[in-house]
This record gives C-alpha cells, structure tokens and sequence, in this order.
C-alpha cells in the first residue's frame, strides 16, 4: 500500500542498522524488515545444500524450494529456527555471495515489499531506499568506520557464543564492503535524496535519537 509510510535504513554491515532500525519501529509501532536476514538464510540453505554460491542459478533454485518464515523474534528456515545459525560469520560472507545475483534479488522484492503495512515499516539492508522503497519518506544512510563496525560484530559475536578475531572481521567487513558496494546488481550506496548518520562516535541511543529527530522534523 503505497500510503503506508516507509523509513529505510541502509549501509554497511554491523554500522547499527538493525539495532537502530528496530528501535525506531517499537517507539512509533512500525512493523520491521530486516532484509539482510532474508539474504542469510538463502546464503544458509545454500550452504546447507552444498551448492555453489557463485552460480546464479543454482542459488536460485534452491532459493525457490525453501519456505522463509518471520515469526516474532524468530526467523524460520523450512520450520526450523535459524535467528543464530544465520549470524555466524560464514554465512554473512553467504549471504553477501547469493545477494550479488540480480535474479536472486528479484526473487527477493515483492516478499519484502509485503511487509509495507499499517501503521508504517522501518526496513534495513542496502537497497531499501534505491530499489526496495523508493517512494521512502525517510532515508538514512548509516554508517561508521570499518574498525569501529568490525569492535561491533566482535562483541556481538562473543556475546553469542561464537569465536572472533578483530583482525579477520575487519578484512572481512572490508572484502564485504567492497562486494556489496561493487556488485552490478543494487549495490549498496548512499542515495542523493538520502541522510548520511555516522555512528562512529555515537552510542546506540544517539543513533536512534538522530533518526527519530530526522523523522520527527518531516513535514506533515
Ligand atoms: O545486513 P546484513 O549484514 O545482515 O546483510 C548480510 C548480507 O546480505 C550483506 O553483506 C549483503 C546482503 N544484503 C543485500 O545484498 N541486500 C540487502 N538489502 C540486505 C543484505
């Protein structure tokens, strides 16, 4: 529905966006996309299946057997709970590869487009104000620099149990930064008509508070 206002946040892995993102959702009582999510876990079944991440069409195929599901917190795989699977770090790398396939992305739109609903959507990933959303009336692009993203992810990953390095997850999100940016298909950037927030030196409730300013200062 094209009346139901949409608030799109893009940019560079772990800059914040699905913590920002889903902040600004519950204060106004939007419904939440995170579209990265959805790359993940086509990047997990692909993994699972053991096919090629690289070939566009077999991701597709595989893309198109898999029942995706969003039930409150939980992300459902064919039924089965995979919130934490799909964090693990070889599976952002995954997710980056299948997000590269122009085919795969189309296959991808109107699922997302389906979570435009009343009273409204903050949607996160790299595309939501280019190709997703454009008719967006808020766009933020959110971003920080790549050593205080890669501190991010490591304290995310310990948090969760999972091993890390600084050092690997630095030269990862920068080989992710470039893939993402560099892809023909929608690559991540910043639109003209778009907001750049830098977080680097801004903590959590900074961040949500800049955006929930930027959104409170729209014309009515
Ligand atoms: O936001 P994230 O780190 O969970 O995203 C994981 C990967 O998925 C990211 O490196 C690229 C891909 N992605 C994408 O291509 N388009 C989106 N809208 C969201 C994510």
């Amino acid at each position: 529905m094209k009346s139901t206002p949409v608030i799109a946040i893009d940019g560079p892995s772990a800059s914040g966006k699905g913590t920002v993102a889903q902040a600004v959702a519950a204060e106004l009582g939007f419904h939440y996309l995170d579209s990265g999510a959805l790359y993940r876990i086509v990047g997990l079944a692909v993994v699972r299946a053991g096919g090629n991440l690289e070939n566009e069409s077999e991701v597709l195929s595989i893309l198109l057997k898999i029942h995706i599901k969003f039930e409150q917190a939980q992300v459902l795989l064919n039924g089965a709970d995979v919130s934490d699977a799909i964090r693990a770090e070889p599976i952002s790398a995954a997710a980056s590869k299948v997000g590269a396939h122009a085919r795969v992305r189309h296959a991808l739109l109107q699922c997302q487009r389906d979570f435009r609903q009343q009273p409204g959507l903050v949607a996160d990933g790299r595309d939501m104000a280019s190709v997703v959303f454009p008719d967006a009336i808020l766009k933020i692009y959110l971003t920080a620099s790549a050593e205080a993203r890669a501190e991010r992810r490591y304290k995310q990953l310990i948090g969760k149990g999972f091993n890390a390095s600084i050092a690997a997850l630095l030269q990862e999100i920068r080989l992710r930064d470039q893939r993402d940016s560099e892809r023909a298909a929608a690559p991540l950037q910043k639109c003209a008509d778009a907001v750049e927030v830098d977080t680097t030196h801004l903590s959590v409730a900074q961040s949500i508070a800049r955006v929930m300013a930027l959104y409170r200062a729209l014309p009515r």
